[in-house]
Protein backbone atom coordinates (compact mmCIF):
# COMPACT_ATOMS: atom_id res chain seq x y z
CA UNK A 1 0.00 0.00 0.00
CA UNK A 2 2.76 2.32 0.81
CA UNK A 3 4.57 1.53 -2.45
CA UNK A 4 1.33 2.07 -4.58
CA UNK A 5 0.62 5.12 -2.68
CA UNK A 6 3.91 6.52 -3.05
CA UNK A 7 3.99 6.06 -6.79
CA UNK A 8 0.67 7.49 -7.05
CA UNK A 9 2.46 10.76 -5.52
CA UNK A 10 5.42 10.77 -8.21
CA UNK A 11 3.13 10.31 -10.56
CA UNK A 12 1.24 13.63 -9.61
CA UNK A 13 4.38 15.13 -9.16
CA UNK A 14 5.51 14.68 -12.27
CA UNK A 15 2.50 15.66 -14.18
CA UNK A 16 3.73 19.05 -13.42
CA UNK A 17 6.91 19.06 -14.60
CA UNK A 18 6.73 19.83 -18.41
CA UNK A 19 9.66 17.86 -19.49
CA UNK A 20 9.62 14.30 -17.99
CA UNK A 21 12.67 11.70 -18.40
CA UNK A 22 12.49 10.18 -21.76
CA UNK A 23 12.66 6.64 -19.87
CA UNK A 24 9.07 7.69 -18.78
CA UNK A 25 8.36 8.65 -22.63
CA UNK A 26 6.43 6.11 -24.95
CA UNK A 27 7.73 7.35 -27.99
CA UNK A 28 11.48 8.27 -28.60
CA UNK A 29 13.92 8.56 -31.19
CA UNK A 30 17.10 6.74 -31.05
CA UNK A 31 18.69 8.63 -34.14
CA UNK A 32 18.78 12.05 -33.25
CA UNK A 33 20.06 14.60 -35.00
CA UNK A 34 20.76 18.17 -33.23
CA UNK A 35 21.52 20.96 -35.20
CA UNK A 36 24.45 23.51 -34.20
CA UNK A 37 24.34 26.91 -35.52
CA UNK A 38 27.35 27.86 -36.78
CA UNK A 39 29.40 31.45 -36.15
CA UNK A 40 30.55 34.27 -38.37
CA UNK A 41 34.35 34.48 -38.12
CA UNK A 42 35.30 37.88 -36.47
CA UNK A 43 38.61 36.60 -35.75
CA UNK A 44 41.55 37.41 -38.34
CA UNK A 45 43.96 34.69 -37.64
CA UNK A 46 40.85 32.55 -38.21
CA UNK A 47 39.69 34.31 -41.64
CA UNK A 48 41.67 32.52 -44.18
CA UNK A 49 39.59 29.03 -43.47
CA UNK A 50 36.31 30.20 -44.15
CA UNK A 51 33.19 32.26 -43.39
CA UNK A 52 31.70 30.59 -40.53
CA UNK A 53 33.12 27.83 -37.80
CA UNK A 54 31.74 25.68 -35.05
CA UNK A 55 34.61 24.72 -32.33
CA UNK A 56 34.94 21.09 -32.42
CA UNK A 57 34.32 20.55 -29.03
CA UNK A 58 30.59 21.45 -29.05
CA UNK A 59 30.19 18.53 -31.79
CA UNK A 60 32.15 16.22 -29.49
CA UNK A 61 30.10 17.32 -26.68
CA UNK A 62 26.66 16.22 -28.48
CA UNK A 63 27.90 13.46 -30.18
CA UNK A 64 29.10 12.25 -26.85
CA UNK A 65 25.57 12.39 -25.31
CA UNK A 66 24.14 9.84 -28.70
CA UNK A 67 23.34 12.73 -30.81
CA UNK A 68 24.40 13.20 -33.91
CA UNK A 69 25.56 16.80 -35.15
CA UNK A 70 24.15 18.88 -38.05
CA UNK A 71 26.02 22.58 -38.86
CA UNK A 72 23.20 25.00 -39.59
CA UNK A 73 24.51 27.82 -41.54
CA UNK A 74 22.87 31.00 -40.81
CA UNK A 75 23.43 32.67 -44.10
CA UNK A 76 19.72 31.17 -45.96
CA UNK A 77 15.94 31.94 -46.02
CA UNK A 78 13.64 31.26 -43.64
CA UNK A 79 11.80 28.66 -46.17
CA UNK A 80 14.78 26.62 -45.75
CA UNK A 81 15.28 27.01 -41.95
CA UNK A 82 11.36 25.89 -41.67
CA UNK A 83 12.21 22.55 -43.26
CA UNK A 84 15.47 21.94 -41.24
CA UNK A 85 13.18 22.10 -37.86
CA UNK A 86 10.92 18.97 -39.26
CA UNK A 87 14.42 17.31 -39.74
CA UNK A 88 16.15 18.17 -36.80
CA UNK A 89 15.55 17.17 -32.47
CA UNK A 90 17.00 20.01 -31.00
CA UNK A 91 18.88 23.06 -31.44
CA UNK A 92 22.21 23.93 -29.89
CA UNK A 93 23.53 27.90 -29.49
CA UNK A 94 26.56 27.87 -28.73
CA UNK A 95 29.45 30.82 -27.49
CA UNK A 96 31.09 33.40 -29.58
CA UNK A 97 30.82 36.79 -30.36
CA UNK A 98 27.90 38.24 -32.64
CA UNK A 99 25.42 40.89 -32.23
CA UNK A 100 22.18 39.56 -30.38
CA UNK A 101 19.76 41.42 -32.25
CA UNK A 102 21.16 42.34 -35.73
CA UNK A 103 23.42 39.27 -36.39
CA UNK A 104 22.12 36.50 -38.67
CA UNK A 105 23.33 34.40 -35.95
CA UNK A 106 20.28 36.47 -33.86
CA UNK A 107 17.97 36.33 -37.03
CA UNK A 108 18.27 32.30 -37.87
CA UNK A 109 18.55 31.44 -33.60
CA UNK A 110 14.88 33.84 -33.77
CA UNK A 111 13.63 31.85 -36.21
CA UNK A 112 14.08 28.23 -34.64
CA UNK A 113 12.96 30.03 -31.26
CA UNK A 114 9.59 31.09 -32.68
CA UNK A 115 9.27 27.39 -34.49
CA UNK A 116 10.08 25.78 -31.16
CA UNK A 117 7.68 27.65 -29.18
CA UNK A 118 4.91 27.06 -31.88
CA UNK A 119 5.86 23.26 -32.00
CA UNK A 120 5.98 22.55 -27.91
CA UNK A 121 2.23 24.42 -27.60
CA UNK A 122 1.12 21.96 -30.09
CA UNK A 123 2.89 19.05 -28.54
CA UNK A 124 5.57 18.80 -30.92
CA UNK A 125 8.63 18.13 -28.14
CA UNK A 126 11.77 20.36 -29.54
CA UNK A 127 14.95 21.76 -27.07
CA UNK A 128 16.90 24.24 -27.26
CA UNK A 129 20.08 24.61 -25.23
CA UNK A 130 22.22 27.89 -25.18
CA UNK A 131 25.46 28.34 -24.04
CA UNK A 132 27.23 31.10 -22.95
CA UNK A 133 26.14 33.59 -25.66
CA UNK A 134 23.55 31.25 -26.53
CA UNK A 135 22.02 31.83 -23.43
CA UNK A 136 22.07 35.21 -23.80
CA UNK A 137 20.82 35.07 -27.14
CA UNK A 138 17.59 32.98 -25.56
CA UNK A 139 17.46 36.23 -23.18
CA UNK A 140 17.37 38.21 -25.63
CA UNK A 141 14.68 36.58 -27.62
CA UNK A 142 12.31 35.93 -24.58
CA UNK A 143 12.88 39.63 -23.03
CA UNK A 144 12.42 40.85 -26.42
CA UNK A 145 15.13 43.22 -25.41
CA UNK A 146 18.95 43.17 -24.61
CA UNK A 147 19.59 43.31 -20.44
CA UNK A 148 22.80 42.20 -20.49
CA UNK A 149 25.42 44.59 -18.59
CA UNK A 150 29.00 44.17 -17.13
CA UNK A 151 29.08 40.28 -15.32
CA UNK A 152 32.89 40.11 -16.08
CA UNK A 153 34.21 36.33 -15.66
CA UNK A 154 36.58 35.42 -17.94
CA UNK A 155 38.96 32.71 -17.35
CA UNK A 156 37.71 31.64 -14.24
CA UNK A 157 36.11 28.55 -12.95
CA UNK A 158 33.52 28.43 -10.38
CA UNK A 159 31.70 26.65 -8.41
CA UNK A 160 27.75 26.95 -8.86
CA UNK A 161 25.61 29.05 -6.10
CA UNK A 162 22.28 26.39 -6.41
CA UNK A 163 19.07 27.66 -5.82
CA UNK A 164 16.47 25.68 -4.23
CA UNK A 165 14.68 25.00 -7.48
CA UNK A 166 17.72 23.49 -8.49
CA UNK A 167 17.28 20.22 -6.84
CA UNK A 168 13.97 19.94 -8.20
CA UNK A 169 15.02 20.87 -11.94
CA UNK A 170 14.95 18.50 -15.11
CA UNK A 171 18.35 19.41 -15.86
CA UNK A 172 19.99 18.20 -12.90
CA UNK A 173 17.03 15.75 -11.93
CA UNK A 174 19.67 12.26 -12.39
CA UNK A 175 22.50 14.12 -11.33
CA UNK A 176 24.22 11.48 -8.34
CA UNK A 177 23.79 13.86 -5.03
CA UNK A 178 27.77 13.81 -4.86
CA UNK A 179 27.94 15.33 -7.86
CA UNK A 180 25.28 17.91 -6.97
CA UNK A 181 27.27 18.90 -3.78
CA UNK A 182 30.78 19.08 -5.36
CA UNK A 183 28.79 21.58 -8.02
CA UNK A 184 28.20 23.87 -4.99
CA UNK A 185 31.91 23.59 -3.69
CA UNK A 186 34.25 22.88 -6.45
CA UNK A 187 35.21 25.08 -9.25
CA UNK A 188 33.40 23.08 -11.94
CA UNK A 189 32.30 25.72 -14.44
CA UNK A 190 34.39 27.29 -16.45
CA UNK A 191 33.25 31.06 -17.58
CA UNK A 192 34.49 32.85 -20.62
CA UNK A 193 32.41 36.06 -20.36
CA UNK A 194 32.13 39.89 -20.07
CA UNK A 195 28.57 40.34 -19.96
CA UNK A 196 25.35 38.67 -18.39
CA UNK A 197 22.55 38.93 -16.74
CA UNK A 198 22.49 40.58 -13.29
CA UNK A 199 20.15 38.88 -10.75
CA UNK A 200 18.49 41.88 -10.52
CA UNK A 201 17.74 42.43 -14.11
CA UNK A 202 16.44 39.01 -14.21
CA UNK A 203 14.25 39.18 -11.53
CA UNK A 204 12.40 42.62 -12.31
CA UNK A 205 12.00 41.23 -15.95
CA UNK A 206 8.87 39.79 -16.06
CA UNK A 207 9.12 37.81 -19.97
CA UNK A 208 12.36 36.51 -17.98
CA UNK A 209 10.87 35.94 -14.97
CA UNK A 210 8.20 34.04 -15.60
CA UNK A 211 9.70 32.18 -18.90
CA UNK A 212 12.01 30.53 -16.91
CA UNK A 213 13.51 29.39 -13.47
CA UNK A 214 16.97 30.39 -12.15
CA UNK A 215 19.27 27.04 -11.75
CA UNK A 216 21.87 28.68 -9.88
CA UNK A 217 23.94 31.97 -9.80
CA UNK A 218 27.49 33.70 -9.44
CA UNK A 219 29.54 36.84 -8.61
CA UNK A 220 31.49 38.21 -10.89
CA UNK A 221 34.91 40.46 -11.11
CA UNK A 222 33.02 43.39 -10.30
CA UNK A 223 30.86 42.32 -7.57
CA UNK A 224 27.81 41.66 -9.96
CA UNK A 225 25.54 38.96 -9.06
CA UNK A 226 24.89 36.76 -12.13
CA UNK A 227 22.60 33.83 -13.30
CA UNK A 228 24.63 31.18 -14.42
CA UNK A 229 21.78 28.02 -15.62
CA UNK A 230 18.45 28.38 -16.12
CA UNK A 231 15.68 26.49 -17.88
CA UNK A 232 12.39 27.26 -19.07
CA UNK A 233 9.28 26.66 -17.00
CA UNK A 234 6.93 25.12 -19.81
CA UNK A 235 8.98 24.49 -22.56
CA UNK A 236 12.77 22.07 -23.03
CA UNK A 237 14.69 25.29 -23.19
CA UNK A 238 18.10 25.57 -21.02
CA UNK A 239 20.87 27.85 -20.98
CA UNK A 240 24.54 28.21 -18.73
CA UNK A 241 26.02 30.92 -18.75
CA UNK A 242 29.30 28.73 -18.48
CA UNK A 243 30.73 26.00 -20.59
CA UNK A 244 30.16 22.27 -19.87
CA UNK A 245 32.26 20.89 -23.33
CA UNK A 246 35.61 22.57 -22.62
CA UNK A 247 35.27 20.31 -19.18
CA UNK A 248 36.33 17.80 -21.86
CA UNK A 249 37.34 18.92 -24.83
CA UNK A 250 39.20 21.75 -24.31
CA UNK A 251 42.83 21.51 -23.31
CA UNK A 252 44.70 25.43 -23.86
CA UNK A 253 46.96 25.68 -21.01
CA UNK A 254 46.38 28.90 -20.63
CA UNK A 255 42.56 28.87 -20.50
CA UNK A 256 41.13 27.27 -16.45
CA UNK A 257 39.31 24.93 -18.03
CA UNK A 258 38.30 22.30 -15.20
CA UNK A 259 38.93 18.45 -16.16
CA UNK A 260 38.46 16.51 -12.55
CA UNK A 261 36.80 14.06 -12.31
CA UNK A 262 33.44 15.86 -10.89
CA UNK A 263 34.03 17.96 -14.12
CA UNK A 264 34.23 15.17 -16.94
CA UNK A 265 31.30 13.77 -14.97
CA UNK A 266 29.30 17.19 -14.92
CA UNK A 267 29.81 17.83 -18.70
CA UNK A 268 28.88 13.62 -19.54
CA UNK A 269 25.34 14.02 -18.08
CA UNK A 270 24.42 17.38 -18.79
CA UNK A 271 25.27 16.54 -22.74
CA UNK A 272 23.26 13.39 -21.80
CA UNK A 273 20.44 15.11 -20.80
CA UNK A 274 20.43 17.08 -24.00
CA UNK A 275 20.67 14.51 -26.15
CA UNK A 276 18.03 12.71 -24.15
CA UNK A 277 15.77 15.83 -24.65
CA UNK A 278 16.39 15.28 -28.21
CA UNK A 279 15.13 11.62 -28.23
CA UNK A 280 12.06 12.91 -27.49
CA UNK A 281 11.52 14.71 -30.45
CA UNK A 282 10.32 12.62 -33.42
CA UNK A 283 11.07 15.31 -36.34
CA UNK A 284 13.25 13.37 -39.15
CA UNK A 285 14.47 13.70 -42.49
CA UNK A 286 12.02 11.89 -44.65
CA UNK A 287 15.27 10.82 -47.21
CA UNK A 288 18.32 9.21 -45.71
CA UNK A 289 20.16 10.20 -48.47
CA UNK A 290 19.85 13.90 -48.00
CA UNK A 291 20.40 13.02 -43.98
CA UNK A 292 23.73 11.44 -44.96
CA UNK A 293 24.76 14.34 -46.85
CA UNK A 294 23.84 17.41 -44.30
CA UNK A 295 25.52 15.67 -41.33
CA UNK A 296 28.59 16.57 -39.84
CA UNK A 297 30.46 13.90 -40.41
CA UNK A 298 30.78 15.73 -44.47
CA UNK A 299 33.48 17.93 -42.70
CA UNK A 300 36.93 17.52 -41.83
CA UNK A 301 37.77 19.62 -38.29
CA UNK A 302 41.11 21.31 -38.63
CA UNK A 303 43.37 21.83 -36.76
CA UNK A 304 43.75 24.95 -34.84
CA UNK A 305 45.44 24.68 -31.57
CA UNK A 306 48.67 26.88 -32.63
CA UNK A 307 46.38 29.66 -32.85
CA UNK A 308 43.55 30.15 -31.10
CA UNK A 309 42.24 28.21 -27.72
CA UNK A 310 40.37 25.85 -29.52
CA UNK A 311 42.32 22.52 -30.62
CA UNK A 312 40.00 21.60 -33.57
CA UNK A 313 37.25 23.80 -35.22
CA UNK A 314 34.82 22.88 -38.36
CA UNK A 315 35.23 25.73 -41.12
CA UNK A 316 31.91 26.14 -43.51
C1 LIG B 1 23.99 32.45 -3.16
O1 LIG B 1 22.68 32.88 -3.47
C2 LIG B 1 21.91 33.25 -2.34
C3 LIG B 1 20.49 33.52 -2.79
O2 LIG B 1 20.42 34.03 -4.09
C4 LIG B 1 22.57 34.45 -1.68
O3 LIG B 1 21.84 34.82 -0.55
C5 LIG B 1 23.99 34.09 -1.30
O4 LIG B 1 24.66 35.22 -0.80
C6 LIG B 1 24.75 33.57 -2.50
N1 LIG B 1 26.07 33.11 -2.08
C7 LIG B 1 27.15 33.25 -2.85
C8 LIG B 1 28.43 32.70 -2.31
O5 LIG B 1 27.12 33.77 -3.95
C1 LIG C 1 49.57 25.81 -37.36
O1 LIG C 1 50.12 24.53 -37.63
C2 LIG C 1 49.90 24.06 -38.96
C3 LIG C 1 50.51 22.67 -39.06
O2 LIG C 1 49.91 21.80 -38.18
C4 LIG C 1 50.53 25.00 -39.96
O3 LIG C 1 50.25 24.57 -41.28
C5 LIG C 1 49.99 26.41 -39.74
O4 LIG C 1 50.67 27.31 -40.60
C6 LIG C 1 50.16 26.84 -38.31
N1 LIG C 1 49.48 28.12 -38.16
C7 LIG C 1 50.01 29.14 -37.48
C8 LIG C 1 49.21 30.41 -37.49
O5 LIG C 1 51.06 29.04 -36.88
Amino acid sequence: MLNYLSAFTWLLFVSHVPALPTRFNKHTNERPVIGILTQIVTDEVMKPYGNTYIPAGYVKYIESGGSRVMAIRVDDHEKYYEDVFQKINGLLLIGGAADLETSDFARVAKIFFNLALKANDAGDYFPIWGTCMGMQQLSVLVAGENLLTNTPAENEARPLNLTAEAYQSRMFWDFPSALMEALTQEPLTANFHHYGLTLETFQENKYLNNFFTILSTNIADNGAVFVSTIEAKKYPFYGVQWHPEVNRFSWDRTKTFPHSYHAVQLSTLLAQFFVNEGRRSLHHFEDPREEDKVLIYNHTPLYTGNFTAYEQVYFF
